[in-house]
C-alpha cells in the first residue's frame, strides 16, 4: 500500500537530520522517502514552497509499504515554514513529527560553513550576524539565525499538535550516543528497539560514529563528506554575544518542552 509518511523529520537543518534518516533505515520496519527523489505532478500539490509530502495527491508518489512498516520522511525547512503545521495537519492529524535540534550558536556556524562552501563571496559571519555589532543587535531576519530560536518557532507547531506528538532529539547526544538516542526515536515511533549499540562504531577519521553496516552494501558506511564539516573560525567575542542573544530563547525552549539542552 502507498501510505502518507507516519511521521516526519521537520527540522532543524544542520541539526542532524541526515543521520537520523539513515539511521532509522537501518531499521526493518522503517522505511524512508526523500523529497528529492520524488517530485509531485505540475499542479498536485497547491503551494509551490511546500510540495512533496503536503497534499494528498503525493500519496501515489510514496513507496509501497507493509503494515508492519513506517515511512518515514524528512523536509527540515519545514520547522521555520509558518504554513508547514497546519498543512501537515491538515494532511494527517496523527502524523508523527521528529525535530532534530542542537546548540543555535553552532547550528548557525555549521549553516554558514554550508552557505561558504557554495558561495565563497558571501559576507563574513560576523558581517551578517549583527545589524549593529556594538550594540550586540543581532539580525534575525538572517536565515542561519533565524532558524534557531526553536521557542519562536514551536509556538506554530503547538497550535496543530500536542507536544506528546513532536520528539526531540538532541544533536550533540545524536553524536556522543547515537545508539541512546535512536532508542528514544524508535519508541517514540512505536518501533522495536532494532538499533542499539551493536549497530555503531567510533570512526576515528571521520571523527563521528558511523553504521557498521549499511542497509544496502552491508559494508561500514559514514555520513557523506558534507556532514561533520570543520566550521570556520569565528571571534570568541561574536560567539559570547551570540550565546547571550540566544539563552532566553534556549531557556524558554527547554521550560516549553521540558527538557534541558544543556546549551548554556
Ligand atoms: P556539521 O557538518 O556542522 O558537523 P544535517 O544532516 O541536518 O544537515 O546535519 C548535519 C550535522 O549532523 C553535521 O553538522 C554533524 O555535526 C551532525 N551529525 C550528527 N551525527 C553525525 C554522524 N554520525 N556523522 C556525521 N555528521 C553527524
Amino acid at each position: 500500500t502507498k501510505r502518507l509518511p507516519r511521521a516526519i523529520v521537520v527540522g532543524v537543518k544542520k541539526g542532524g537530520t541526515r543521520a537520523v534518516l539513515e539511521f532509522i533505515r537501518v531499521h526493518p520496519e522503517g522505511t524512508v522517502t526523500s523529497p528529492m527523489a520524488l517530485s509531485p505532478p505540475p499542479g498536485a500539490c497547491p503551494s509551490s514552497s511546500l510540495t512533496f509530502p503536503l497534499c494528498f495527491a503525493c500519496r501515489s508518489l510514496m513507496p509501497r509499504t507493509l503494515d508492519s512498516q513506517i515511512t518515514v520522511e524528512k523536509t527540515p525547512s519545514y520547522f521555520v515554514t509558518k504554513e508547514a503545521p497546519r498543512r501537515i495537519f491538515n494532511m494527517s492529524r496523527d502524523t508523527k513529527l521528529i525535530v532534530v535540534v542542537r546548540n543555535p550558536v553552532t547550528r548557525a556556524i555549521s549553516d554558514y560553513t554550508q552557505t561558504l562552501s557554495k558561495k565563497p563571496d558571501i559576507p563574513t559571519f560576523e558581517g551578517l550576524t549583527f545589524r549593529n555589532r556594538s550594540l550586540g543587535l543581532v539580525d534575525t531576519s538572517w536565515n542561519a539565525i533565524r532558524i534557531g530560536m526553536y521557542a519562536v518557532h514551536l509556538q506554530s507547531w503547538l497550535q496543530y499538535f500536542p507536544l506528546s506528538q513532536i520528539h526531540f532529539v538532541s544533536g550533540e547526544r545524536l553524536i556522543t550516543d547515537p545508539a541512546g538516542e535512536m532508542g528514544k526515536v524508535q519508541d517514540f515511533l512505536g518501533i522495536k528497539r532494532v538499533i542499539t549499540d551493536k549497530h555503531f562504531y567510533f570512526n576515528k577519521t571521520k571523527g563521528f560514529p558511523c553504521l557498521k553496516k549499511s542497509e544496502t552494501s552491508g559494508l561500514p558506511r559514514c555520513l557523506g563528506k558534507s556532514k561533520g564539516r570543520t566550521h570556520v573560525q569565528i571571534d570568541p567575542e561574536v560567539i559570547e554575544q551570540l550565546r547571550d542573544f540566544y539563552r532566553p530563547y534556549n531557556i524558554k525552549f527547554y521550560e516549553t518542552v521540558g527538557q534541558d539542552f544543556r546549551w548554556e
